[in-house]
């Protein structure tokens, strides 16, 4: 008798948003692209748009369509690829394919890629018949534990990021862990910065994790990548169903987003990777806490040694602490002509703050920026 070696069935990891009848499954594991059953039980509409790039698209449009079964009405769009495309025009671009497909209100869009691509499929489900279904099927690490999740979508404008935007939350999100493995080391580090992220502001003991299963990540360790990922979709889930629509809790999962939107807009988009400029941005963010005396030094240190064994910049760009100020006076957490900061109390505990110091602000500005 001959005997079949069977793999171990992929682990399949499952977190839940939720939001009364909008809320939504976070499916998350190895080769979910590849199971049929899966993806077609998650996406019901019968006509989709698919949106990517021109990187994905030759790695996964094949594998998306197939999943998604034939007994569907499938268009596809393929946008330029990276951050400069994240306009308007590109949006018009995908409203175009879905006229010229006939897709109305019952069709749904389908986005295959990273956060560029998320938000811009989400931006145009949104906004497309008043707001149609759309399905995120993020293949970044930063689009698995972040821009996927919490239906934020929006596109740049040059002034200012993510300054045209809207929030609409996905049906669901599809997360193939495979997909990283063609990920450039680069971007996946950027996606790193995302999951520090969470336990900064949120969860001191993830933080400790990170830092003891460091190496195990910067390798992409199949069992330490899904339970970063998982867990920083769990943080996001419980910070998203709370505060939905940032009145409060939600804008601690910017940490270091100000500070690194400047970044990102005073070197023009696509030259600092997002979770790069979040990265020197969140060290700009710590030594604010320190010197408000907040965070321990020592948090800090610990913070910023951990993101740079993750090889991320964490020394900001000598942009001048005036265009910097400037620039991060167009942030959406403006709030009455006053500069919220998410700030850090202590690690694993963040607070979104008006009533800092400003000359405390003024010196991490100059020591930072110039
Ligand atoms: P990205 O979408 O530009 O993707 C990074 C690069 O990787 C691109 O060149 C892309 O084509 C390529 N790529 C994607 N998947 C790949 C794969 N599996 N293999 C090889 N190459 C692949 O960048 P990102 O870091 O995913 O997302 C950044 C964007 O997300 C920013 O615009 C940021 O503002 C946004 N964002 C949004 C939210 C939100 O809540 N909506 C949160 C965080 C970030
Ligand atoms: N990335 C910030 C948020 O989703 O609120």
């Amino acid at each position: 008798m001959t005997t079949v070696r069977q793999a171990a069935p992929a682990a399949i990891e499952r977190v839940t948003i939720e939001l009364g009848e909008r809320s939504y499954p976070i499916v998350i594991g190895p080769g979910l692209l590849g199971d049929t059953a899966a993806v077609q039980s998650l996406v019901t509409a019968r006509d989709l748009l698919i949106v990517t790039n021109e990187t994905v698209a030759p790695l996964y449009l094949e594998a998306a369509q197939r999943a998604l079964g034939p007994g569907r009405r499938t268009s596809t769009v393929v946008l330029p690829d990276g951050e400069t495309y994240k306009t308007l025009e590109s949006v018009s671009r995908i409203f175009d394919a879905l006229v010229d497909a006939r897709l109305n209100r019952d069709a749904a869009v389908v986005a295959l890629g990273g956060g560029v691509i998320g938000d811009m499929a989400g931006f145009a489900a949104a906004c497309y018949q008043r707001g149609i279904d759309y399905v995120q099927m993020p293949t970044t690490l930063l689009a698995q534990v972040d821009s996927s999740v919490g239906g934020k979508t929006a596109v740049n404008h040059p002034q200012g990021k993510n300054l045209i935007g809207a929030f609409h939350q996905p049906r669901c999100v599809i997360a193939d862990t495979r997909t990283l493995d063609t990920l450039p080391v680069r971007e996946y580090r950027a996606g790193l910065a995302e999951v520090v992220k969470y336990g900064l502001i949120y969860d001191a003991a993830f933080f400790e994790w990170l830092d003891a299963h460091a190496e195990a990540l910067v390798q992409r360790e199949d069992a330490a990548v899904m339970r970063a990922i998982r867990r920083s979709c769990e943080i996001k889930a419980q910070i998203v169903a709370e505060d939905e629509r940032e009145h409060g809790l939600r804008a601690i999962l910017n940490l270091g987003h100000t500070f690194g939107h400047a970044i990102e807009t005073a070197t023009g988009y696509g030259e600092w990777l997002h979770g790069e400029a979040v990265a020197a941005g969140m060290v700009l963010a710590a030594d604010l806490s320190t010197r408000l005396g907040w965070l321990p030094a020592a948090d800090r240190d610990r913070a910023v040694r951990l993101l740079e064994r993750f090889g991320l910049p964490v020394a900001a760009p000598r942009i001048g602490a005036t265009q910097a100020r400037e620039l991060m006076g167009m942030d959406k957490k403006v709030l009455g002509g006053r500069l919220r900061l998410v700030l850090l109390r202590s690690l694993g505990a963040a607070e979104v703050v008006a009533d800092y110091d400003a000359d405390a602000l003024r010196e991490v500005l100059e020591a930072h920026f110039g």
